[in-house]
């Protein structure tokens, strides 16, 4: 028989990071970082710098591809993405088998899978042009089916793209007009938006990042790799973060507007409750995107008008922590989901949706993190273990 004990000493060194705290998983050129700073680059760009002067097409042209594009490769991008806009009509079916109430990130993961169905050659891409048609398909047919998710929770009519319009615009025309009338957004809205996709348009090898890139490296397709990216960011210590805020901060305001109460709460080792939209694995300063978004939801929130009790208490909230010797101890500040809730509510779109709000922008990312895995030819990931579990045990058959 194998003695368990002994194979174990024939695995060599294994080291053991749970949540890969101090482990890179690969050497990237797409977004650099500094936790301790508060910096953070995009191919070189600052994100400042990229949030105030470009647009999220650019921005998703540059991440993929390396370079900021030319006014004639950025319209050459546009009009190859609008040429696969058009959903296969068999995919609503699929959408009418969940029920109204599903999530929509799960219909969100399941209908970007569904698309390997219908678009197979965007499932193994062996050369450039087929590795851009993907991403043209991609970026096309995500944002489609993303605003789809929220259509048929509402029980509205599915929406086709206008290829009239910019992708931004389109999004905001997918998700509300309706057959009753015509719909215009707001460039405000539309500014806004664009600037929130930048800010999350890639955050170097987070948690659905990472899955993206393992998913990919066994040669999956990037339907599939990118619906596994949906389901990662999905969770509340992720993406869903930002959905979590919004339900603290409307449970906060029912509960009467006792910030401290729920300070304390999150400061109770005995209780399970964390301040959501507070701390982050890398910025152990600040998140430089959180100033950028704080700025941009008071300017919204100005210039539609909006007078929101929920603001308010995100300020209070956000003030006490930052005087908190617990908070302030272990490094813990708002993070770009502590504002972002806040924006989106003020442009009319459900908490639900909040994350997938999130997907749309880190679309580009995943994109970029997918292709430049594929590009270097990154072995497959497959992590080790040390097994802490019982020893050969002898099977013993039930008379
Ligand atoms: N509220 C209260 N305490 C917190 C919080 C919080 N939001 N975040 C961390 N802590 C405490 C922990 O309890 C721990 O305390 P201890 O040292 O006394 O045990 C300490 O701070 C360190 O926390 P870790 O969980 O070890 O930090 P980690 O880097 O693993 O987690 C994370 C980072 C998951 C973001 C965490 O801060 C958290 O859960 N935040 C709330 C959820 C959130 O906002 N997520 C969005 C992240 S940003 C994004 O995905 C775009």
């Amino acid at each position: 028989a194998i003695d368990i004990n002994k194979l174990r000493d024939l695995t060599g060194v294994i080291t053991i990071d749970p949540g890969y705290k101090n482990s890179g998983s690969c050497k990237s050129e797409i977004t650099f970082l500094d936790g301790e700073l508060g910096i953070l680059r995009y191919r070189g760009y600052s994100i400042e710098d990229l949030a105030e002067k470009a647009s999220f097409l650019e921005v998703s042209y540059l991440l993929i591809f390396g370079e900021l594009p030319t006014t004639q490769q950025l319209e050459q991008f546009e009009n190859d993405i609008k040429k696969h806009t058009l959903v296969n009509e068999e995919m609503k079916n699929i959408i009418d088998g969940f029920p109204k109430t599903a999530h929509p990130m799960g219909v969100l993961s399941a209908l970007t899978s569904a698309l390997t169905a219908f678009n197979p050659k965007a499932v193994n891409v062996d050369n450039e042009k087929e590795m851009y048609e993907a991403i043209c398909k991609t970026m096309a047919k995500f944002l489609v089916i993303a605003t789809w998710t929220y259509r048929k929770s509402m029980g509205y009519p599915l929406n086709y793209y206008d290829n009239t319009k910019g992708y931004v615009e389109n999004f905001m025309q997918l998700m509300f007009q309706l057959p009753t009338g015509p719909y215009k957004a707001s460039p405000v809205v539309i500014d806004a938006l664009d600037k929130l996709f930048i800010l999350h348009a890639d955050h170097e090898q987070n948690c659905s990042t990472s899955t993206v890139r393992m998913v990919g490296s066994s040669h999956a397709g990037l339907f599939a790799s990118i619906s596994a990216g949906v389901s990662a960011l999905w969770g509340p210590l992720h993406g869903g973060a930002n959905q979590a805020v919004l339900e603290m901060l409307e449970e906060i305001n029912k509960d009467g507007g006792d910030t401290d109460k729920f300070l304390a709460k999150a400061k109770d080792k005995n209780d399970p409750f964390r301040l959501m939209g507070f701390g982050h694995r890398v910025y152990k300063n600040f998140d430089p995107r959180a100033k950028i978004i704080k700025k941009a939801a008071k300017e919204v929130l100005e210039t539609l008008g909006v007078n929101d009790p929920i603001l308010e208490i995100a300020k209070k909230l956000e003030a006490a922590a930052l005087e908190d010797d617990y908070f302030k101890s272990r490094n813990l500040y708002p993070n770009v989901d502590f504002y972002s809730g806040i924006i989106y509510r003020a442009l009319g779109i459900p908490t639900d949706m909040f994350t997938v709000m999130f997907a749309i922008g880190r679309l580009p990312g995943w994109i970029a993190q997918w292709k430049e895995m594929r590009e270097n030819k990154e072995p497959i990931g497959r992590p080790r273990q040390i097994y802490t579990g019982h020893p050969l045990r002898e099977f013993k058959p039930n008379k």
